[in-house]
């Protein structure tokens, strides 16, 4: 920058190649590794589920990190920036992405985080104790008969949701390198030490072993006939990788010209995968805990769903035989930190769009976004709140995110050509990339989606998700990807300040 005027092409960067690591790594370990991945595993055949999961980490997972990752570092900007470099006519895509995570899974997801800081605080008195199912549902959520019976704003929920805006707007308000980059050098060894003492502590209690070996991980091949467990876990790859967010397009738009990719792309995807597996040994520990405790048989004190964190978790944790309070503040501050660390790229990954295409300072942006993204999460605070989240996470995880990653496939495989872009990688990176990408990226991926995709529809129409009402479903579902994809095609519509094109890398370019 000289004089004030920023270059067309003058961009943040990451001050260490640890600090862009750190920030990926935290955006993608969030609740979804926590809460989200052991019930899946337990509801999908246990160890068995890992096979799936393994699948899509490969054909999906990796393939798709490198592409986000590599596609922002070559055209070095947020995804629409990004996809208008590529193709004016896809500069919608990255919109949609953007727009569908910032006014979508943000706003739940940050009343998911608030739950967490409040029941941080509940640790200290164990105030679920007497009965965590009446607690979560009736006093805390008062949980209302349907979505659109909201019913009042839950008041201790807005504190929270209050803390949690606060701070993410204060991280990236900062930037990149003293934003985001500083906090997750924080946040993440404080997330993996903590996790690691949890889940050692889980590990030694009586009845950990069998919760583990013989409910968490024992295969039960048999559900892997069901389409419904593949979609799982293709679904839970894109939410837990951050992949089809926009996120990693706009953090890999901050590296320099030498830079890692494809090591990093495997460094993050791995990681990731592992911090997961970690937290279901932790979480099935102490599940297993309960089980000898109470004797009962395990299938009793286990739930399927968002219960497993804020029911029978919190009820394990009172049981324990010492330290109960302590053991469920970290749980808690765990799941608080992992959550603000994934919540602030999503705040950023669209910030980030916003200045590209119209050059708005980054201090009103992400001012006025933190206080759209708090106004616009209260709908999820409501008596109906859960509800609402159950319907809008399922329709944007299994179509948003998944429509749009065969889109990005389409655009980078076809229209870029996948050879080109990895020539750019195989040019700025010491770790080759194998021809073998160009074929997944083609072929593979979006071959696998669009049928995963086809097949989950068709199971959707004969059954509707959840047992709600066709009318919740559209307008709650449906609607929302509809009208954010609206959204998008105007936003497109509008002319850049400079040209998107000015700011990519080109082969023999010197930074
Ligand atoms: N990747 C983030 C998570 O798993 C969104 O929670």
């Amino acid at each position: 920058m000289e004089n004030g005027t920023p270059l067309p092409h003058h961009r943040p960067q990451w001050k260490s190649h640890i600090g862009f690591l750190l920030a990926a790594i935290g955006s993608a370990v969030g609740l979804g590794n926590i809460w989200r991945f052991p019930y899946l595993c337990y509801k999908n055949g246990g160890g068995a589920f890992l096979i799936p999961y393994g699948v899509a980490l490969l054909v999906v997972g990796i393939p798709l990190m490198i592409l986000e990752i590599g596609l922002g570092h070559k055209m070095r900007g947020s995804a629409p920036a990004s996809f208008a470099s590529v193709s004016r006519k896809w500069e919608w895509l990255g919109w949609w992405q953007v727009i569908f995570v910032m006014f979508g899974i943000v706003l739940y997801y940050s009343v998911v985080v608030s739950w967490c800081v409040n029941f941080f605080f509940y640790s200290f008195d164990l105030r679920w104790a007497p009965d965590p199912n009446a607690f979560f549902f009736q006093e805390y959520l008062m949980v209302s008969e349907g979505p659109f019976a909201l019913g009042d704003l839950r008041t201790p929920m807005i504190g929270a949701l209050l803390a949690v805006w606060g701070v993410s707007w204060l991280i990236v308000f900062k930037g990149v390198e003293k934003g985001l980059e500083r906090a997750n050098k924080v946040f993440m060894p404080l997330l993996l030490i903590l996790t690691v003492a949890i889940v050692a502590w889980s590990a030694r209690l009586p009845g950990a072993k069998e919760g583990v070996l013989s409910f968490y991980l024992r295969p039960d091949f048999s559900r892997l006939g069901d389409i419904g467990v593949w979609m799982d876990a293709f679904g839970q790859i894109f939410f837990t990788l951050s992949i089809g967010f926009g996120i990693m397009i706009a953090y890999s738009s901050y590296l320099p010209r030498k830079s890692e990719i494809v090591r990093d792309s495997i460094t993050i995807t791995l990681f990731n995968a592992a911090f997961s597996f970690l937290a279901g040994i932790g979480v099935f520990s102490v599940l297993g805990y309960m089980a000898r405790t109470t004797g009962k048989p395990f299938e009793a004190v286990v739930d399927q769903s968002i219960g497993l964190a804020f029911v029978a978790y919190p009820k394990a944790i009172s049981m324990l035989p010492g330290f109960e309070k302590l053991f469920g503040a970290i749980f808690f501050g765990i799941l608080v930190i992992a959550g603000l660390s994934s919540a602030i790229s999503i705040l950023e990954a669209f910030a980030s769009a916003i200045i590209d295409k119209f050059h708005y300072p980054r201090k009103t942006v992400v001012s006025i976004l933190s206080g759209l993204g708090f106004l616009g999460s209260m709908i999820f605070a409501t008596r109906a709140g859960i509800h609402l989240l159950d319907i809008a996470d399922h329709f944007i995880t299994q179509y948003g995110l998944v429509v749009g990653a065969i889109f990005e496939c389409v655009l980078v495989g076809w229209i870029l050509k996948a050879v080109k872009l990895r020539g750019h990688l195989n040019h700025s990176c010491r770790w080759k990339l194998p021809a073998v990408w160009d074929f997944s990226v083609k072929i593979v991926a979006p071959g696998i989606l669009g049928a995963l995709l086809l097949s989950s529809l068709t199971k959707e129409l004969a059954d509707p998700y959840g047992g709600y009402s066709w009318t919740a479903i559209i307008l709650v579902g449906r609607d929302w990807l509809l009208y954010t994809l609206f959204a998008a095609v105007l936003v497109a519509s509008h002319s850049w300040k400079t040209e998107p094109r000015s700011r990519m890398r080109r082969k023999n370019e010197d930074e």
